[in-house]
């Protein structure tokens, strides 16, 4: 089975290839392509992503992202259809009729129609079986290009669709071993234990989330507020630092003191497992102001308290799920799951709290969005294939859970 995945719900154009053999946890995938083409030096000028402008680059990337990941992956069947023998009248009327339903696909992306018209329409199939494709929760503009993307594509090359929800690929990121890269053939994929348990931390959205099988999710918690992420990008922002933030929070408190100021750990004494951040943003803030004009090592102390705070209240919410529902399998996604605090201290804490479950961590470059975790959901995933494309929508406040 050979999936091609598209993602496009946030700031990030991404299109994977992989090839999959039996159901784990005998499954073994090799990694065709992995493709990702960040925004975010643009967005950056604007303090965060800017939803008409995502879509916007989304149209001008996803076509050279396509092939270049055809071209990495090796299955393009030819370069072009020939183009020597006279066209058959009946081929030709084929050939009007793609047009037209590709310009009524992509009737709100004329930019991409134009693109697709000069680089796909002109390329036999690939050899893919089926293409996955990111349905949301996310941007509206964003996922829809993707959406309508993804759907000329089935049009085109006569391939089914898989929808799959974007926080289900942040899940699936834990199934690849940390040296994917490394091996250049097959390996085995590690199959999660249920049932399993997964803090998922981006700059959307902050949930704990309970699976008792493939497909089987529940929500035990989430943010009432800010995002984690969120939470991070603000508050590098009052200390004058780049987005997205971080990476620039975490690279400042690794010099710094992280009890140098007490900030509040939001709904840790809760009995529930939602999270808060925006009461910890305006202590920050409080505190800033307080402060005045700030030194490096104050910025630092800042840093390191804040991000001290935030990892506490998700590393103890965590434990406390795992014990409670006793998981076999706890692991994180989203971009926040790059910070080495929260992998290392989460993973200290568990070992003493529940030794004998298993502590799943994805790749550092697969923490943030890529296409690569959309196609091992859809892979490996309880997914639902969709061969009438035309009712796949874009969905930006989906659940997990809920497959269109
Ligand atoms: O998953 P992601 O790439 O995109 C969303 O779906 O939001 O997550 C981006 C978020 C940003 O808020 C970014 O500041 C945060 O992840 N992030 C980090 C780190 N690396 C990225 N937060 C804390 N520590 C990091 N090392
Ligand atoms: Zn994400």
């Amino acid at each position: 089975m050979r999936i091609l995945a598209i993602e496009t719900s946030c700031d990030e154009t991404a299109v994977a290839i992989i090839e999959t053999e039996g159901k784990p946890p005998r499954a073994r995938v090799r990694v065709l392509a992995n493709v990702v083409s960040s925004q975010v030096k643009l967005h950056a000028k604007f303090g965060g992503v800017v939803p008409h402008l995502a879509k916007r680059e989304h149209q001008r990337n996803l076509v050279p992202v396509l092939l270049r990941a055809l071209r990495n992956a090796g299955v393009v069947s030819s370069k072009l259809k020939s183009q020597k023998s006279k066209p058959q009248p009946k081929t030709q009327n084929l050939e009007t009729d793609k047009l037209t339903n590709l310009q009524t696909i992509l009737e709100r992306e004329p930019d991409l129609f134009a693109r697709m018209v000069q680089g796909v329409l002109p390329m036999r199939a690939p050899k893919i079986d089926a293409i996955a494709i990111t349905v949301g929760p996310g941007l509206a503009p964003a996922l829809w290009v993707g959406v309508n993307f993804a759907k000329a594509l089935a049009m085109l090359w006569k391939k089914p669709l898989i929808p799959i929800n974007h926080l289900e690929g942040h899940i699936f990121a834990n199934l690849l071993p940390q040296n994917w890269r490394s091996k250049n053939f097959q390996f085995p994929v590690s199959s999660f234990q249920f049932p399993a348990l997964c803090l998922i931390v981006s700059g959307g959205h902050t949930e704990l989330v309970l699976m008792r099988g493939f497909g089987k999710y529940r929500v035990l918690g989430e943010t009432l507020d800010d995002a984690a992420g969120e939470a991070f990008d603000k508050v590098a922002k009052m200390l004058g630092l780049g987005f997205p933030g971080g990476p620039e929070i975490a690279r400042l408190a690794g010099r710094g003191n992280a009890r140098a100021f007490a900030f509040p750990r939001p709904m840790l004494a809760s009995g529930s497992f939602d999270f808060s951040f925006s009461g910890l943003k305006t202590a920050v803030f409080y505190t800033l102001r307080g402060l005045g004009k700030l030194g490096v090592e104050q910025k630092r102390n800042i840093a390191a308290s804040f991000q001290q705070a935030a990892v506490d209240v998700l590393v103890a919410k965590t434990v406390r799920a795992a014990r409670e529902f006793r998981v076999k399998t706890v692991m994180i996604g989203g971009g926040v799951a790059a910070n080495r605090e929260l992998r290392e201290q989460l993973g200290q804490s568990l070992k003493k709290a529940l030794p004998a479950a298993r502590y799943l961590t994805p790749d550092v470059p697969l923490t943030g969005d890529n296409a690569l975790m959309i196609a091992l959901a859809a892979a490996f995933g309880k997914k639902k294939t969709a061969r009438d494309t035309s009712r796949v929508r874009a969905d930006p406040s989906m659940r997990l859970g809920a497959v269109s």
